[in-house]
């Protein structure tokens, strides 16, 4: 991916995080899933009173692009923060690696994204090596 393709999925991904639902936690979490035919589903973390039915951005948008049909991506961008304050790097969490190793390759891009549209990428094997 290119630079300013990296820079645009952040960008949509800190749109999604306008979604978010996080009255509990105050983190707020956006996220932006590219398909492999060039789509763009967007996520953000939806929590509850109960706790475990609370759900990540990361984990919203691949659910959302599996509903519509597709199920092989290329990359994901991530923002968030406390009150939605995007001001550092938000790392997806141990369940999002695992999920993502579901569905995704080993070469499949995440990205860390801040509000600034700085970023860092990892592939996912450098995130869950030694996958289940
Ligand atoms: N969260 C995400 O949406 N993605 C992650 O990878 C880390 C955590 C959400 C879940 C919860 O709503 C809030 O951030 C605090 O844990």
């Amino acid at each position: 991916m290119t630079e300013k393709e990296i820079r645009q999925l952040i960008s949509i991904a800190l749109d999604a995080l306008k979604n978010s639902y996080a009255p509990y936690s105050n983190f707020n979490v956006g996220a932006a899933l590219l398909t492999t035919k060039g789509n763009v589903y967007r996520g953000c973390n939806i929590e509850n009173a109960a706790a475990s039915p609370t759900i990540c951005a990361e984990r919203t948008a691949i659910y959302c692009a599996m509903n519509n049909g597709e199920n092989k991506f290329k990359a994901i961008a991530i923002v968030g923060g406390k009150n939605g304050n995007c001001n550092e790097f938000c790392p997806p969490c141990g369940v999002c690696r695992q999920v993502m190793k579901e569905f995704c390759g080993k070469d499949f891009l995440v990205i860390f994204g801040d509000k600034n549209l700085n970023y860092k990428t990892y592939l996912l094997d450098q995130l869950l090596p030694h996958a289940f």
